[in-house]
């Protein structure tokens, strides 16, 4: 099995609660980068955004990024993470890149109530674009895409299986 494996995919997609439980099913940490983020900067991803800007944000997520270990770890990337060519360059040299692949209506269902900022300031159709638009660079980027609008004790079960098939 590998040693490093990095979940991406839209907000919504599931990345926090599949990794929780394919880090336990394989007895891996679980990381969260935004969790990781808040807790060093002791400040909300909103506040960031607010107080700073996205683009410090951005330059926080890529320094975070680059003191992760891949060693026994899951580690649940940010939706934005992989859009930028240094983070997916870092993904695809050091990490197993697994995608996250839902839906728009299931992420949506799951985020439209949230304080994410850039749901804050988006309308539906302009998120929707987003997801469109980000939608190829998540498949460039990673090793594995797997279907996940199902639960995610099936994602994460589908994961391993793959994992173990392929060899990765
Ligand atoms: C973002 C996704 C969020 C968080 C930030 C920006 C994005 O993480 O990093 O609000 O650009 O898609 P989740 O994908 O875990 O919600």
């Amino acid at each position: 099995m590998v040693d490093g494996i990095a979940l991406i995919g839209f907000m919504g997609c599931g990345k926090s609660t599949v990794g929780k439980e394919l880090a336990r099913r394989l007895n891996y940490h679980f990381i969260d980068l935004d969790t990781a983020i808040e807790h060093g900067e002791q400040m909300h991803i909103p506040q960031i955004f607010a107080q700073f800007s996205e683009q410090y944000f951005r330059d926080l997520e890529h320094q975070y990024l680059t003191e992760q270990r891949p060693h026994r770890v899951v580690l649940s990337c940010g939706g934005g993470l992989p859009i930028f060519a240094r983070n997916a360059q870092l993904l695809q040299e050091n990490w197993c890149t697994v995608f996250l692949d839902c839906s728009f209506e299931a992420c949506y269902r799951r985020i439209c109530h949230s304080t994410r900022p850039l749901v804050q300031n988006s309308t539906p159709d302009q998120l929707r674009a987003l997801y469109d638009s980000r939608r190829p660079l998540y498949e460039n980027c990673c090793s594995l895409q797997i279907a996940a609008d199902s639960s995610p004790f099936a994602v994460a079960g589908d994961i391993i299986k793959q994992l173990r098939l392929h060899r990765h």
